[in-house]
């Protein structure tokens, strides 16, 4: 049997007071620093703190008792266990140290929030609200229902070129049908210009991802006009199309029919097609809607009972075929309408400069 005064490597065994071995000096400054941390850990309050101070960092506590056991150890061992202790202790009172400073001020900013009670619930007089201007919620709501029908939003460039705007549309330079576009041109040499209409989207979407295709594009359109209360050089249309196999007129009225029953849910309106022209379209058509604001005539349809909807047709032949698409194959259907003027219609706007005029008693309106 070997007395407590025996000197024996570290790796086994202490003994202790009953004689029984103890674990190895590395084991327990091992198991000590893991089982402080863990406690530490949990230390939710200032007593829980203290109690963990007293057991490893006070004067009986267990670092202290692994110093005492340091004292029993040959030379050899106090040189590798010596610098091994005092750098746990430098740990565990930093680490200490940190909680504490943690714990006081989670304690501070429980305080100060206590005293900074906030009601959510509050409501402060006269604050400005604002809110979404007229176009944008017509925009939003025409947006919802073409994608119900499993339609896709797609956007253009409001800078375009000629090719663009005109000519892969089927309107060649000299064409007389340019006139019922009024151009603003930006760079003449260059052939840029504000896009007149969202057709010119039709040719980005159809070059870029071919058939079959079916999108919806709103957006700002400009045109170089003298302004009235009716007239803007910019405004907003929506421009769809679809291409697919054997796609026909009766496909494009169904279509236009459930939009507008949708658009005006609470009425059954009637739609009347008259024969037109645009060239990017054959045959062309202009779709009228009966009246929603009126039984037998009012001032919005100049008592005609009927207002202008779209310009709309079958995608000319020429224009699938400049976008790479075979006419053979594919047909399709498109229509453009004034957003801006169903806007104004829905909401009996009677001025369109109201709409960018930035005047906030008439917007709160809405
Ligand atoms: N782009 C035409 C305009 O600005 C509107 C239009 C008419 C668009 C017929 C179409 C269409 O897609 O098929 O007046």
């Amino acid at each position: 049997m070997v007395s407590s005064a025996t000197i024996i490597p570290s790796e086994v065994h202490f003994l202790t007071n009953l004689g029984m071995p103890m674990q190895s000096l590395d084991q327990q400054i091992k198991d000590l620093k893991k089982n402080f941390l863990s406690q530490l850990d949990k230390a939710d309050s200032q007593d829980a703190l203290e109690e963990i101070r007293i057991t490893y960092l006070g004067r009986k506590g267990k670092i202290a008792d692994l110093m005492d056991q340091l004292k029993n150890l040959p030379l050899e061992e106090k040189k590798e266990f010596g610098p091994q202790l005092n750098e746990l202790k430098k740990f565990c009172e930093i680490t200490f140290e940190e909680k504490k400073e943690h714990l006081n001020h989670h304690r501070l900013r429980q305080e100060q929030r206590k005293k900074e009670f906030f009601d959510v619930t509050a409501s402060l007089p006269n604050m400005p609200q604002g809110s979404l201007h007229p176009l944008t919620q017509l925009q939003q709501e025409i947006n919802d229902i073409f994608i119900s029908m499993g339609f896709e939003i797609a956007q253009g460039p409001e800078v375009e070129n000629e090719r663009n705007n005109f000519e892969a549309l089927n309107i060649a330079k000299d064409h007389p049908a340019r006139d019922m576009w009024d151009t603003l041109w930006l760079d003449n040499t260059k052939n840029l210009l504000l896009r007149t209409h969202t057709s010119s989207v039709q040719i980005h979407q159809m070059e870029e991802k071919k058939a079959p295709l079916a999108i919806v594009a709103p957006g700002r359109c400009y045109r170089h006009e003298a302004t009235d209360a009716t007239h803007d050089f910019m405004f907003s249309q929506v421009e769809g199309l679809f291409v697919d196999h054997n796609v026909s007129l009766s496909n494009l009225l169904a279509t236009m029919r459930e939009f507008m029953r949708k658009l005006f849910a609470q009425k059954q309106l009637n739609m009347r097609v008259r024969p037109s022209y645009f060239p990017f379209v054959e045959p062309g058509i202009e779709i009228d809607i009966e009246c929603p604001f009126c039984n037998h005539g009012c001032s919005v349809c100049k008592y005609t009972e009927w207002i202008e909807m779209c310009g709309a047709g079958l995608v000319h032949p020429n224009v699938l075929d400049f976008c790479g698409i075979n006419h053979q194959e594919y047909s399709g259907f498109a229509f453009g309408f004034g957003l801006t003027r169903l806007a104004m219609l829905k909401y009996s706007i009677p001025d369109i400069r109201l709409l960018h005029a930035n005047n906030v008693e008439f917007l709160k309106q809405f």
